[in-house]
């Protein structure tokens, strides 16, 4: 079971290989040489998620370490115009791939547009870039983490033994295209739900740029409008999963009504082990960010090597080349594997109060 995450993980890699020989190509930390590639890569806020800071920036330092290339990674920290001004002066200062995770796809294809223009290739990492014409899309399918979302709901609201539980969403940004993905995996397992009249439909709101404290806003009147009336909330991550979190522990409902969440967050992983969050999906971002570093390498060199995956790019019609990897649902019962996993350490999550709680559930 343990082992089961990376397997699976492995399984939707490509060419795990050329990694390991774009590595031995690159020498080891040798730097400023014409030839080494230069990857600039702009993350998108450190907010929505500690993902982007904790995971994503970890894992492709290591990526492009280990292949021994030169690379710039920054955050606009949510400003459009902050991420229009990393992305000048990346081109400015000669990358060879520009890798981005838009804020919404409209200032993510300008910034796309402009790479090519200059003849920069580029990356859509975790996030597609509708009509941004990347010349690849690197993330999870995000459709299955979704369904995982919704399945897991339905797991712990029959754990719970509720009837004809009403259940909330709360989804994510309306300006990411994985929030659709995620909505329509878990919309997919619970509206036959709703309509065969097993679950009743709750309030439904998007949270703009998956913020925290709007969420939690949200929340608070959705459970207004109807008496706090909610059985089970389907929140899109473990940011709003957490904003819901509060809003129940006020209300004395914590641990009563199910929350879902993603990323497998620390604060995610405590939620968990308190009885408070029901599920998360952890996606191992190590194999996303190696993958994208595998791809943006070749590019540089002005390869373009074939992926098993593609996706549709919703408003151009095209196909764009992807790597989409698989997520997992994480439970009480298996939060050890992310540990396992190396995704985060027993010392960050089993931390002052927590001690006892991780002890209570054999987390080691
Ligand atoms: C990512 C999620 C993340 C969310 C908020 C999505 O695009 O796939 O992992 O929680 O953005 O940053």
């Amino acid at each position: 079971m343990r082992r089961g995450i990376l397997l699976t993980a492995l399984g939707g890699m490509l060419v795990a290989g050329a990694l390991a020989a774009c590595a031995e190509e690159g020498g080891s930390g040798e730097t400023g040489g014409d030839d080494t590639p230069l990857i600039g890569v702009i993350l998108p806020d450190s907010a929505s998620s500690v993902r982007w800071e904790t995971a994503d920036r970890r894992f492709l330092e290591q990526a492009f370490e280990a292949a021994g290339v030169e690379y710039d990674i920054q955050n606009a920290e949510g400003d459009r115009n902050q991420f229009q001004t990393i992305a000048d002066q990346m081109i400015t200062n000669g990358v060879d791939v520009l890798m981005i995770v838009n804020l919404d796809s409209g200032t993510g294809k300008r910034v796309l547009d402009q790479a090519a223009a200059q003849g920069v290739a580029t990356i859509d990492y975790d996030r597609l870039t509708l009509g941004g014409n990347a010349a690849y899309y690197v993330s999870f399918d995000n459709v299955a983490v979704g369904r995982l979302q919704g399945e897991g709901l339905v797991q712990c609201l029959t754990e719970q033994g509720v009837e004809e539980p009403m259940v909330a969403y709360l989804n994510g940004s309306p300006t990411d295209n994985n929030a659709a993905l995620f909505r329509e995996g878990y919309d997919s397992v619970l509206s036959p739900l709703f309509a065969s009249g097993e679950y009743v439909k709750g309030p439904e709101d998007d949270v703009p740029d998956w913020d925290g404290a709007q969420a939690a806003t949200i929340f608070e009147q959705q459970m207004t409008q109807v008496d706090d009336e909610i059985d089970g909330v389907l929140a899109a991550n473990d940011t709003l999963g957490n904003a819901a979190i509060t809003v129940l522990r006020r209300l004395g409902l914590n641990g009563t009504v199910p929350v879902t969440g993603q990323d497998a967050t620390v604060q995610g992983l405590q939620n968990i082990l308190l009885g408070d969050q029901c599920m998360t999906v952890y996606k191992a971002v190590r194999l996303e960010a190696e993958a994208a570093a595998e791809l943006a390498i070749a590019l540089a060199r002005g390869e373009r090597p074939a992926t098993d995956q593609s996706v549709t790019d919703p408003e151009t019609g095209e196909q764009v080349p992807a790597v989409l990897l698989e997520p997992v649902a994480i439970f009480r019962d298996n939060v050890q594997d992310v540990i396992d996993d190396g995704f985060v350490t027993v010392e960050e999550l089993c931390a002052d109060d927590f001690a006892d709680v991780c002890a209570e559930n054999g987390i080691s």
